[in-house]
């Protein structure tokens, strides 16, 4: 006979979680892992994760270190550098080495390389055996600034970028600046498109501070660049200490990532994403005037450093209006059918609309105004 009676229980999970973690920042930090990694609550067994290229360069130093330091790396997952290995199928492969070395819960990621190795990595640690601790190790100025720092982990899919993933934060950041010398120019130079915008959003007198050290920014002076990391971890992880999740706040990290996420589609991944952030901040800030929300004399300091850093205007990208505004539709699916921007109101302070930061423009207002900033 059936019983219809319902019974239930609960599940109490009322928790609270502290993932609190240090970002060391320095010259030379290799030599101190023991003392840096100490109190980290990390086992003894260490999986590398890195790029080949990156790999080559300093794995083995990171290799020796780790073992200075008492940890033994029980295996090496070396996979070719490049967005395009973003992969479901890196992941898998990632995971495969760890599975055949019969890795347990008593194993940490340490990754070691940029945004790439730091969302692939970080997500696989997410995973592996339901989650494992991990260690970011960033090695270019892009993941220094801001992608080794928030807990996003993922990768690519044929349906678009950074689709699949979780938030998993490390258990520490390590940004030797000592592994910015061996980074080409062109990554130099998209790491600090991030920068600048983390001065837009949040902090004039780091503006101010960008303009006046901008000569020993070009070459890379340690102490400056020391400051530059420092400022902005403390940026991004001031917003994301508020609101990890993006429910409002943390879209202010968005700037100039609408129309550049466009940018980035039409170039077919040709240019580099520093690159279409920065021509997307051009474009976003000329837009934020276009709106009233932004002054005229704050859009032209913007262009100024922008320009300062050699990033190209927008007319150098052949890319219509039409074809920018139809290429923002992908942001639109990800945000519930409408196209939505954050705007500085000025040069440290973000716009608030009646939804919060995120500022919806339609694409019938949006044409023509990108069309005037294009032709002008
Ligand atoms: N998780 C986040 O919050 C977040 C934020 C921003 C960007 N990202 C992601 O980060 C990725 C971009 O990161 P990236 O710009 O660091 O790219 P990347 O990891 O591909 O590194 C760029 C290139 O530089 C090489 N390289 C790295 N460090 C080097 C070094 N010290 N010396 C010489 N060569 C070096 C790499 O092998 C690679 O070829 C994107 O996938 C993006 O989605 C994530
Ligand atoms: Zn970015």
């Amino acid at each position: 006979m059936m019983n219809d009676t319902l019974q239930q229980l609960s599940v109490t999970l009322r928790r609270t979680v502290d993932d609190s973690y240090p970002i060391f920042i320095g010259d030379g930090l290799f030599s101190r892992l023991g003392s840096l990694l100490r109190d980290r609550g990390l086992p003894k067994r260490v999986a590398l994760v890195s790029d080949t290229s990156v790999f080559a360069l300093h794995g083995p130093a990171l290799r020796d270190a780790l073992a200075a330091a008492g940890f033994a790396v029980a295996v090496e997952a070396v996979f070719p550098a490049g967005e395009e290995h973003k992969t479901r199928e890196t992941k898998a492969w990632i995971e495969d080495r760890l599975l055949e070395t019969k890795l347990g819960r008593d194993t940490w990621v340490a990754a070691l390389g940029g945004g790439v190795v730091g969302d692939m990595a970080g997500y696989t640690a997410a995973t592996y055996l339901r989650g494992i601790p991990f260690v970011q190790f960033p090695t270019t100025l892009l993941a220094m600034v801001d992608s080794s720092v928030g807990g996003k982990t993922g990768l690519d899919t044929p349906h678009g970028k950074n689709l699949i993933g979780a938030f998993w934060q490390p258990r520490a950041v390590i940004a030797d600046l000592r592994m910015l010398a061996t980074l080409p120019p062109v990554q130099v130079q998209a790491g600090l498109a991030e920068v600048i915008k983390h001065a837009v959003i949040a902090d004039p007198e780091f503006f101010d501070y960008l303009q006046a050290v901008w000569p020993q920014v070009a070459r890379l002076d340690p102490a400056v660049m020391g400051k530059i990391v420092h400022r902005n971890c403390a940026i991004k992880a001031g917003v994301v200490e508020k609101d990890e999740r993006e429910s409002d706040l943390r879209k202010i990290l968005n700037f100039g990532h609408t129309l550049g996420h466009a940018l980035e589609t039409a170039a077919d991944y040709r240019l580099l994403h520093g690159t279409c952030v920065a021509i997307g901040m051009r474009y976003e800030a000329e837009l934020a005037a276009a709106l009233g929300l932004l002054a005229a004399s704050d859009v032209k300091r913007i262009q100024a450093l922008l320009d300062q850093a050699g990033f190209p205007a927008v007319d150098d990208v052949e890319v219509s209006a039409a074809q920018l505004v139809e290429l923002t539709k992908s942001d639109k699916k990800a945000r519930g059918g409408h196209v939505e921007y954050v705007f500085p109101k000025q040069i440290g302070a973000m716009a608030q609309g009646e939804r919060g930061y995120g500022i919806r423009v339609g694409d019938e207002q949006a044409l023509p105004l990108l069309e005037r900033i294009r032709g002008r």
